[in-house]
């Protein structure tokens, strides 16, 4: 068990990657608080991982109910070892001329801004005890250039830069900051993209070196590690899980035609 003992507060993780995450870190040992916007889905998961699990509702971009989780989480199990800034929503995809000013300011407000409310809220407990590990989401759009991704790109850029100023604030304290970006993984809202015609799973395919989307277990298998003893000198890192989707630079496939044929 790598996570023995520890409490975990994870965000967005009423669905997918959070919701792999918190499966995982139950496995390893953790208590895990699951916090969802939807409360319904926050709470129905804790009650599939286990009794011990809790569940709680609120929105990463306010701060009083940022503030509200985090004390009930405090309430329920003392103190907080981990944290997961994991609550995210896709961007529409529309070009960024024809993009209303509301649409950027909620992608900024959720990812950006609920990153940052949800590691300082957390933080002071962390640094008191000299212990901490944060992971959040960054993504590969945070890291390469993909087009009328505007809102979500900056925002998860900005992810990545905040896991490097804040991994060097807390460094002294002995609180990790890190990230993880996530090729295309396949989850709710990766499905709904798909659905909705935004993203093509075979192109998708072709572009990655390894030939395939993920599974939430692979961002999980990767929490779990970067959560853990076992990376006790790492920080402040953004580590890619995406088959190899940013290494790619050749002009051509990443995953031969006649490979994803044989599949
Ligand atoms: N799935 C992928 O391929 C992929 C790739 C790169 C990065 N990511 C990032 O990973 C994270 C999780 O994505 P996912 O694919 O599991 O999505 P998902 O839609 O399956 O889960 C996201 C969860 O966040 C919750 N949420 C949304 N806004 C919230 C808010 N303001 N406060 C609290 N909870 C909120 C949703 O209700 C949902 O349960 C996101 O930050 C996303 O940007 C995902």
């Amino acid at each position: 068990m790598e996570l023995a003992g520890k409490i975990a507060l994870i965000t967005g993780a009423g669905s997918g990657l959070g919701l792999a995450t918190a499966r995982a870190f139950a496995r390893e040992g953790a208590t895990v608080m699951i916090n969802d916007i939807r409360p319904e889905a926050a709470h129905a998961a804790a009650a599939e991982i286990g009794p011990k699990h809790r569940g709680t509702g609120g929105d990463v971009s306010k701060e009083a109910e940022v503030a509200k989780m985090v004390d009930e989480t405090l309430k329920a199990f003392g103190r907080i070892d981990i944290l997961v800034n994991n609550a995210g929503v896709p961007d529409s995809f529309v070009p960024t001329v024809d993009q209303p000013l509301s649409h950027w300011q909620r992608l900024i407000d959720i990812h950006l801004t609920g990153t940052y409310l949800v590691s300082k809220t957390v933080a002071p407990g962390m640094i008191a005890r000299k212990s901490g590990v944060m992971i959040n989401l960054n993504s590969i759009a945070g890291v390469i250039g993909l087009p009328v991704r505007t809102a979500y790109s900056a925002a998860k850029a900005g992810i990545g830069m905040m896991t490097r100023v804040l991994a060097c604030e807390w460094g002294p304290h002995q609180v990790r900051v890190n990230a993880i970006a996530p090729g295309y993984i396949m989850t709710p809202l990766t499905q709904g993209l798909i659905d909705a015609g935004r993203i093509d799973p075979m192109r998708i395919r072709r572009r990655t070196p390894m030939g395939k989307l993920g599974v939430p277990e692979d961002i999980a298998e990767a929490m779990v590690f970067l959560a853990s003893d076992r990376a006790k000198f790492i920080t402040g890192i953004t580590v890619p899980v995406d088959g190899g989707y940013c290494s790619w630079g050749a002009p051509s496939d990443a995953f031969p035609d006649e490979m994803m044929q044989a599949d």
